[in-house]
């Protein structure tokens, strides 16, 4: 089994995006009995509720159906297999609460590097990038984790 946990700010836009489309990969492998998928946030500001209607319209329209409630990153999430991070900023959050040794990557590591930008203020046009960056990220996540 691998575990596989996504972490941004506030887990209701871009890391139950990426949530939802590894699923989708995995699934489509019919790996699906091999990982264990989740996501949260470095805050709990908004811990409880769904995803960002925006992420769900994108992931919808790209026959993506994901249901998951937002929750913040706990200690116990070090013994999770890899947690990629969405930007730089939720890497060194991760770092400082689960210390420097834990397991954690940008998750766009493996296609140039870079960040994947914080959509929540901005328009729809922002959360298709948002999908745009993380299909090629993850599909070579994937290949490198199985
Ligand atoms: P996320 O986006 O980290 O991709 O889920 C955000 C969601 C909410 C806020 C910031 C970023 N917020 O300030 O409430």
């Amino acid at each position: 089994m691998t575990r596989v946990l996504f972490v941004c700010l506030g887990n209701i836009c871009r890391s139950p995006m990426a949530e939802g489309i590894f699923q989708k990969l995995v699934a489509d492998r019919g790996l699906q009995d091999r990982f264990e998928i989740d996501s949260c946030g470095t805050s709990g500001w908004h811990a409880g509720e769904p995803p960002d209607p925006r992420t769900l319209a994108v992931l919808a329209r790209n026959g993506v159906h994901l249901t998951s409630r937002a929750r913040a990153l706990v200690h116990a999430d070090r013994t999770f297999d890899y947690i990629l991070a969405l930007d730089d900023g939720n890497l060194r959050d991760v770092q400082r609460k689960l210390g420097a040794d834990a397991p954690v990557f940008p998750v766009l590591l493996h296609v140039g590097g870079g960040q994947v930008p914080d959509p929540y203020y901005g328009g729809n046009e922002g959360f298709e990038a948002v999908y745009a960056m993380l299909v090629p990220a993850l599909e070579a996540w994937l290949q490198r984790m199985h």
